[in-house]
């Protein structure tokens, strides 16, 4: 059973907000993951072509067998999402929805055996796509101090962020780091003694700081923003589903530059907002003014939903001539 490795966040809201009048439109899920959201899609749309996205093959392969019974409904693409999108918009086919549910899946955290979980003994590794770019180790052998402290403090937002960066540097100067478990008991070590006990283990924030790290995740979500947009025909929904405030503050940002309503000749695209299509500018309309949050009955049932927010916006129909960006 799928279930056993990730429930489907805000799956109800996602249908709900993602629409389309098409009789067959075409969904691309950017984060296919175990597919909970893909299938949903699949079943209520009988007309739906699915798309789906993951960087980390053994994930997909988990999804490819499930969607087997949807046969040539459903084409996988093993990449990261920004590079498929640049790809894909410069294809020339659009989609109708575009569905960004961002970070890790349960599956990664209880059996990708690369090191994600604070608790395990494997190897450090936190790749989505271990073939390539480099691992959590890598990283931490190979970044100063500086570098090591900056990775924690801005992706992981850890207020001793200092201390746990010099015992880094310290062990591995001594004795070699590998296993999550280690650097999680390296890290409890290093962060004052009142700090060590509470209900989140010390070492949360900065492995979800390195895991950020190595897998480029913010620099990908603001890359493929305004290359997704370019993706989606008129009236295109995308729907984005984060999980930190880093990722939250990204979306939120990208969508408030992009939600304006601009009248046509009074339209000035600016280097942090420049949609350019083939037709001209376009702007996006806000489908939810506010996140969407989990329900209680959600929350209740899967607590991993806690810090989860949906935006979704969709393409203006509205066209805007457009000139290039100087
Ligand atoms: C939260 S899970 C998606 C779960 C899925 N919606 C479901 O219902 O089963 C996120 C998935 O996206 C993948 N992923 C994360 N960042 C990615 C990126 N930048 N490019 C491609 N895949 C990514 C991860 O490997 C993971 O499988």
């Amino acid at each position: 059973m799928t279930d056993r490795y990730h429930v489907s966040v805000m799956l109800d809201e996602v249908l709900a907000l993602l629409t389309t009048t098409k009789q067959q439109p075409l969904l691309i899920d950017g984060t296919l993951g175990l597919a909970g959201h893909s299938v949903a899609f699949l079943e209520k749309y009988p007309g739906l072509q699915l798309i789906g996205v993951d960087a980390d093959a053994e994930v997909q392969a988990i999804a490819r067998a499930r969607l087997d019974p949807y046969g040539d409904r459903v084409r996988l693409v093993n990449s990261y999402f920004d590079e498929f999108f640049a790809d894909f918009a410069s294809s020339g086919e659009k989609a109708d929805l575009i569905l960004l549910d961002l970070g890790m899946s349960m599956y990664h955290f209880r059996n990708a055996k690369r090191g994600f979980s604070l608790q395990s003994d494997d190897e450090l590794d936190m790749r989505l796509d271990p073939s390539t770019g480099r691992s959590a180790l890598q990283l931490l052998n190979e970044e100063d101090e500086a570098g090591i402290r900056r990775i924690l403090s801005l992706y992981g937002e850890e207020p001793f962020a200092g201390r746990i960066a010099t015992a880094i540097v310290q062990q591995r100067s001594q004795a070699e780091l590998r296993t999550a478990a280690q650097l999680a008991e390296l890290i409890k070590r290093a962060v004052p003694s009142a700090h060590r006990h509470g209900k989140v283990h010390p070492a949360t924030r900065s492995f979800q700081a390195i895991r950020i790290a190595v897998n480029d995740e913010l620099g990908r979500i603001e890359r493929a923003l305004p290359l997704a947009v370019e993706c989606l025909a008129p009236d295109g929904v995308i729907g984005i589903i984060s999980f930190h405030s880093l990722e939250d503050r990204l979306v939120k940002r990208f969508f408030r530059e992009r939600t304006v309503t601009v009248e046509r000749d009074k339209f000035k695209p600016t280097p942090q907002a420049p949609i350019l299509t083939n037709e001209g500018y376009r702007s996006l309309l806000p489908v939810n003014k506010k996140p969407i949050e989990a329900s209680a009955s959600e929350l209740e049932a899967n607590p991993a939903s806690r810090s989860a927010k949906l935006r979704v916006a969709r393409v203006s129909a509205a066209e805007y001539p457009g000139k290039a960006v100087q």
